[in-house]
């Protein structure tokens, strides 16, 4: 694990902005941290790469305790609210990150074409910051993240003032770095985004983890299937109970079926055609990130 947390709680005065996290990241897993605004995401982020100070509790990232400085060398950290210098350029402000990171002079100017040339500002090296759009800013901070070709990285929102066609190139990036065995830690409120590169969530709500797991077990559990018939149907009782089926919805050429899960949907099919029908399509409707995060995250803070 390259994360770990055990307990991890944080109290602003008597604000709480984590409790008692207990989350593992394996190595080189897309981690995605979903919540609500205000869940804690933020909070929880700070004190892995060592900002804050957790009231109680105990973690370690990269096998060693939070805050510790050698660690911090290793990750690399988009925060979630940045504002670079205006006056400077790409090149300076990925310069000056460099020198604080104690990468050699040498290898500070190859590493910062290669980390433009990936989020796409090759040809921006030169131009001030203050005349970057907001999107343009969010890639330059990600290639700031990016500069020291960290082992582990920590991306709170990165994509949030992105347009489509940015999106769809930061998750290309992410899942080339998670080729070449980087760690990502991504906060996001972009479930369809996350749905696409995370191998494992956590759903952080009022301060507590509400679930957490590899998307694949959570995303599984009951499904509904849509079945496109060429004459108007209505399935028996029976058949329906003989494959745990229920009907949801019932329109002349169309049916909508709920099943306890995805593997009793050829015995679906093969029932309804046995009883005559003969079907045009079947649909299957995927449980999605969204609809985990509407089931677990409470809605009366919402309501
Ligand atoms: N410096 C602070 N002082 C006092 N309270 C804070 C501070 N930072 C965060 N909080 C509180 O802690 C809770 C968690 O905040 P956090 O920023 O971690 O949420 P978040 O999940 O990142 O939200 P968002 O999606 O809006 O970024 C909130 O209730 C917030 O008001
Ligand atoms: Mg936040």
């Amino acid at each position: 694990m390259i994360i770990h947390t055990e307990d991890l709680t944080k109290y602003y005065g008597c604000k709480l902005g984590n409790d008692r996290i207990c989350l593992s990241v394996p190595e080189g897993h897309i981690f995605g941290f979903l919540g609500p605004n205000g869940a804690g995401k933020s909070t929880l982020v700070k004190m892995l790469v060592g900002l804050i100070h957790p009231t109680s509790g105990a973690g370690e990232v990269l096998g060693r305790p939070l805050g510790d400085t050698s660690a911090r060398k290793r990750m690399g950290f988009l925060p979630e609210t940045f504002r670079y210098q205006g006056w400077l350029t790409p090149a300076e402000l990925l310069a000056y990150h460099g020198r604080l990171l104690g990468m050699e002079a040498s290898q500070i100017g190859p590493a910062t074409i290669d980390v433009m040339t990936q989020v796409g500002l090759a040809d921006e090296l030169r131009t001030k910051i203050r005349n970057f759009s907001k999107g343009m800013q969010q890639r330059l901070g990600i290639a700031c993240a990016m500069l020291s070709g960290p082992e582990l990285l920590f991306l709170d929102e990165p994509t949030s003032a992105l347009d489509p066609l940015g999106r769809r190139h930061v998750r290309e990036l992410l899942l080339g770095l998670k080729a070449k065995g980087t760690t990502i830690f991504l906060n996001s409120h972009l479930l369809s985004e996350v749905e696409l590169v995370c191998d494992s969530v956590a759903v952080i709500d009022r301060a507590r983890i509400v679930a957490s797991g590899s998307l694949s077990e959570l995303l599984t559990g009951p499904c509904e299937v849509e079945v496109f018939l060429a004459e108007p149907f209505r399935p028996a009782e029976e058949t329906l109970a003989g494959v745990r089926g229920t009907l949801l919805e019932s329109a002349p050429e169309r049916l909508v079926i709920g099943l306890p899960d995805a593997e009793a949907i050829p015995a679906l099919v093969a029932a309804l055609v046995h009883e005559g029908t003969r079907i045009l399509g079947v649909e299957r409707r995927k449980r999605n990130l969204e609809t985990l995060f509407i089931e677990t995250v409470s809605e009366e803070q919402h309501g």
